[in-house]
């Protein structure tokens, strides 16, 4: 039987990660689709034969993981090129991602999904894989002032980043539950203490 689903979302930089480290401090399994398609693509991963044969061999660097700067590349502004990767990628993440929810002994999983707003509207099927969407949200600027911090980025990369995913809006008018991280990381935790409580009893429900 697969366990109560919440799924974790937010934009670049909003604290979907440290929002997940607060749930697993309460022992919930965090799932993060973004470690397992890391691990598919890595050397050995099960991504690498299929995107080798799809895309050829120029597509895995020397050490056997998928040369991920160039497939980027490759895919960017080319949506049938992105398409045929994602047909690889997605129904592996999805298999790997069922059996990490199954072997959860917690009362319910949390899946930490950084696109699940795009990939709901895309596909209205997708909102029925999760019992409850949890949103990490800040403001914008907050946004990119963190992802520059973190990943060394220009405004103008982050800025980018930003227009390519859903608006603000959009997400919090597909959350269930909002956890604010506007203000300090500290803040987080009675936030997410208080969605555990709530969760806990929907899960036993
Ligand atoms: N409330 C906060 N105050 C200050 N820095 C934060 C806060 N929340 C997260 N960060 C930092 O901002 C960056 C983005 O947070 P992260 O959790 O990695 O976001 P996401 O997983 O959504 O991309 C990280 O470097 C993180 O340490
Ligand atoms: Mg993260």
């Amino acid at each position: 039987m697969n366990p109560y689903t919440v799924g974790l979302t937010g934009g670049i930089g909003s604290g979907k990660s440290a929002a997940g480290a607060e749930f697993e401090k309460l022992g919930v399994a965090v799932i993060d689709s973004d470690a397992i398609a890391h691990a598919l693509t890595a050397p050995g991963g099960a991504a690498i034969e299929p995107v080798r044969a799809a895309f050829g061999a120029a597509f895995i660097g020397a050490n056997g993981a998928m040369d991920r700067g160039r497939m980027r590349e490759h895919v960017f502004n080319a949506p049938a090129e992105r398409a045929r990767l994602e047909a690889i990628l997605h129904p592996l993440i999805r298999t790997e991602t069922a059996a990490q929810a199954r072997a959860a002994t917690s009362a319910y999983v949390v899946l930490m999904i950084p696109l699940l707003v795009e990939a709901a509207r895309r596909d209205p099927d997708w909102r029925t894989r999760f019992d409850r969407i949890a949103v990490v949200d800040c403001s914008e600027a907050t946004q990119v002032r963190r992802v520059m911090a973190r990943n060394g980025y220009t405004e103008e990369a982050v800025q980018r980043i930003l227009s390519a995913q859903a608006s603000r809006a959009d997400r919090l008018a597909a959350a269930d539950d909002v956890i604010d991280n506007e203000g300090a990381v500290a803040a987080l935790a009675p936030q997410v203490a208080r969605l555990h409580r709530s969760y806990l009893h929907l899960a036993a429900a």
